[in-house]
């Protein structure tokens, strides 16, 4: 046999499934179909206009930066995050990377073994990610009763499983694909719970600044010791595409490590790309100036988000109320008979036959990490444009896609 058709020469490892929902989304409008993209979470808004502004005069920086990233960045960086919620951490603790994407691989590749803790349901990148890097994953089982939230108890009863000295525990709220956050009271328990089997946690924090009611509260407050918070462009200054991600360390963290991640750096990305790094110097300038630009997505993703809801939640669709991001998880499950009489008996089945029945993409909840069984999907109600902040949002001027694409998935569920 041909090398090349040697497929267990290669890693197991497949084009990420919100990738793919945008390429089969993509082809079945380029066949002229009408397709609503909820299937892919990428931030409806611009960037500010100073920080497009930005961006374009820095075009002729063409130098790499150190591998850390821009020192002015870094500064700015600090003082941003100490006034938006209290986070301390020195600019010398800080990383950039061309996304956090780059900086949750490198932070795995620093390790030779170790265990990793991943929620379910958790961001559909994680468990890849640990295993590409060759750890062992463990998952966090969580409900829809209790929320789809990590507690103490689960934490405790996962390390049972641990193979190795090392353990991580990969973090995220508000959450993808479930849009919901943790209380003060649950960060300090879950703190409690890590600290006692002395667990680095990855706070994954990228939506914090979507918060709903800029209330985000960051786990390296509660857990100093011990949590790096990844956070970046993609989602609060809707530049996903520009790559800027964002490593917060922590004070005390030990010199061989911080050595091994800038090293990593230096031998993959070498650095962010300058010219985008100039523009976050104006993105992460002051905190206060940036304030009524977060303000209105916040408005916007969650009177958006609570239609979404109540529209689904009168349908017999089961799923919680937003809290932060632009995210929702609804559960078919209640419609679990109907479903299987229609030949629908997993996620993937169920969001296949919704794209092809009427057009609306959605993710399964197979792809953050359930057995295909839960009858579940992602939706990210991001298919819209922001009108301008000059004028008012209104739903149904400025989101039709998503007032149909909701009516269309209510409709198909009563339908079936
Ligand atoms: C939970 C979560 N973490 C990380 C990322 C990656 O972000 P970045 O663009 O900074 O690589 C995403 C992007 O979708 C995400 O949803």
């Amino acid at each position: 046999m041909s090398l090349k058709k040697n497929a267990t020469m290669y890693r197991e490892v497949v084009e990420s499934q919100t990738l793919l929902i945008n390429t089969q989304s993509k082809l079945m409008e380029s066949q002229n179909r009408d397709v609503i993209k909820f299937g892919f979470g990428q931030s409806p808004f611009l960037p500010p206009k100073s920080v497009i502004e930005a961006l374009r005069a820095s075009a002729h920086e063409k130098a790499y930066t150190s591998v850390q990233g821009d020192a002015v960045l870094r500064e700015r960086i600090s003082r941003f995050h100490k006034e938006h919620n209290g986070l301390s951490v020195q600019p010398e603790n800080i990383l950039i990377a061309s996304g956090s994407k780059t900086l949750l691989y490198s932070i795995l590749l620093a390790f030779k073994k170790a265990d990793v803790l991943i929620p379910q349901p958790a961001w559909v990148s994680y468990a890849p990610q640990a295993k590409l890097t060759g750890h062992h994953i463990i998952k966090l089982p969580t409900t829809f009763e209790s929320r789809w939230r990590v507690t103490a108890e689960i934490i405790h009863r996962a390390v049972s499983q641990k193979k190795h000295d090392t353990t991580i525990m990969i973090f995220n709220y508000p959450g993808n694909p479930d849009g919901l956050t943790y209380s003060g009271e649950e960060l300090q328990s879950i703190a409690e719970a890590v600290g006692e089997h002395n667990i680095l946690v990855i706070s994954d924090e990228i939506y914090g600044l979507l918060d709903h009611r800029d209330r985000h509260l960051s786990f390296a407050n509660y857990y100093p010791q011990k949590t790096i918070t990844t956070t970046g462009l993609s989602k609060w200054c809707g530049a996903g595409g520009w790559r800027l991600g964002v490593a917060l360390l922590y004070d005390d963290i030990p010199a061989p490590f911080k050595k091994v991640l800038i090293g990593i750096g230096s031998e993959t990305y070498s650095c962010a790309p300058t010219p985008v790094q100039m523009a976050a110097g104006e993105a992460y300038r002051n905190y206060e100036s940036i304030k009524p630009y977060l303000a209105r997505q916040r408005s916007i993703l969650s009177s958006l988000g609570q239609y979404c809801y109540r529209q689904l939640n009168r349908a017999n669709i089961r799923l919680h109320p937003p809290q932060g991001g632009f995210y929702l998880f609804p559960d078919f499950s209640l419609h679990q008979e109907k479903l299987r009489s229609a030949g629908i008996t997993h996620s993937a089945e169920l969001c296949q036959r919704i794209l092809q029945d009427t057009g609306v993409a959605l993710l399964p909840a197979s792809a953050f990490g359930f057995d295909d069984h839960l009858l579940a999907a992602r939706l990210a109600y991001v298919d819209f444009e922001e009108p301008g902040e000059e004028v008012s949002f209104d739903i149904a001027t400025h989101a039709p896609k998503v007032v149909t694409g909701i009516r269309r998935i209510c409709e198909w569920v009563e339908d079936l």
